[in-house]
């Protein structure tokens, strides 16, 4: 099958049949373009109603429901997060995780396979895959839900807003539209921070600085998209220069998966690191944060550091993600 062009992913999920505006039932989640505003604050909202509930009601949410959740790349976070949001619900939850036990393996295409799992009667499906179409190849083809953990280089909008419940939770009452955020590593392949400038510009942030080597830039049209939308811009090579203004420092991987040789990837890798050094530099109601797995961009030396908040960003995952799945197959979350 022919890949769907980047360009043409969003002018389709731009279109009002993929919108999301407060009303989640039976919808797909495969960008951060798709919410409104009134929306990204429903799934915040409905993320802390579900850290706060006790956690046997909890369980009687999503009852006699199924989940699946489908990955063909690597995963430990999101994988598990998602299989612990569905559990935590109430709901059937199954994973596939190793796709050589899958039909994938032997040629199966995206479409039959999501045809397959609603057809057995599941109610939504969670699903990573190394395709930047990915998630939409998948949402068209069933009217079962589907919730992108991760779609190629493009978006990992589950991750984006996990990543904006953490930066609400940490930055002490300031408001998306005050901050400065500073995305840092691998911009050009990264699909986290692609997600999340995205959202953050959809909050109001109004200053993102982009630092990374010059191979690895955040791609024009996005940095253009940002601008259009009204946020400032400011893209670097040098860490020294935004450490000490920067609310939010947002580290990233190097995507090995994505270079061609091991050789540019070793030239790209370890740019960047945050050491105690760095920490000192940084503000003292700075945020640290990183989607993890990190390869060497923190030393653990920083862990116990306050600001460094990357371990509470998973916990604030399983929230999210039980809020995206309940508010996808129910929309009424009150139970
Ligand atoms: C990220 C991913 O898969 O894009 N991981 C995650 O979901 N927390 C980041 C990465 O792999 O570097």
């Amino acid at each position: 099958m022919a890949k769907i062009e980047t360009e043409q992913i969003f002018i389709e999920l731009n279109s009002p049949e993929w919108k999301i505006d407060g009303d989640f039932a039976g919808k797909d989640i495969i960008s951060v373009e798709q919410l409104s505003r009134e929306s990204i604050e429903k799934v915040l909202n409905v993320a802390d109603w579900l850290q706060n509930l006790d956690p046997r009601e909890a369980k009687h949410i999503l009852e006699n429901r199924s989940v699946a959740v489908l990955f063909y790349q690597p995963s430990t976070r999101t994988y598990m997060s998602f299989l612990l949001a569905g559990s935590k619900l109430g709901a059937n939850t199954h994973g596939v995780h190793d796709m050589t036990y899958s039909s994938a393996y032997k040629g199966e295409s995206i479409e039959d396979t999501m045809k397959t799992i609603e057809a057995m009667g599941f109610d939504a499906v969670c699903m990573r895959h190394p395709d930047d179409d990915s998630g939409l190849v998948a949402a068209r083809s069933v009217a079962m839900p589907i919730i992108s953990g991760g779609s190629g280089k493009l978006e990992h909008p589950t991750q984006a807003l996990l990543d904006v419940r953490t930066i609400i939770k940490e930055t002490n009452g300031k408001r998306p539209g005050e901050l400065h955020i500073a995305f840092v590593g691998d911009l050009k392949y990264g699909r986290t921070v692609h997600s999340l400038s995205k959202l953050m510009a959809q909050m109001g942030t109004p200053l993102q600085t982009f630092v990374s080597p010059d191979n690895l830039k955040m791609p024009r049209s996005l940095v253009t998209q940002l601008e259009n939308s009204g946020v400032a811009t400011y893209e670097t090579a040098k860490l020294d220069e935004v450490l000490g203004d920067a609310d939010v420092i947002y580290m990233t991987r190097v995507q090995k998966e994505w270079f061609d040789s091991e050789e540019e990837y070793q030239r790209a890798a370890l740019a960047y690191r945050i050491t105690e050094d760095s920490m000192r530099l940084m503000r003292p109601d700075a945020v640290l944060m990183h989607p993890l797995p990190r390869v060497g961009e923190i030393d653990p030396a920083v862990d116990s550091d306050p600001r460094a908040a990357y371990f509470r960003e998973v916990n604030n995952g399983v929230y999210t993600r039980m809020a995206l799945l309940s508010l996808v197959i129910l929309n009424n979350y009150v139970s």
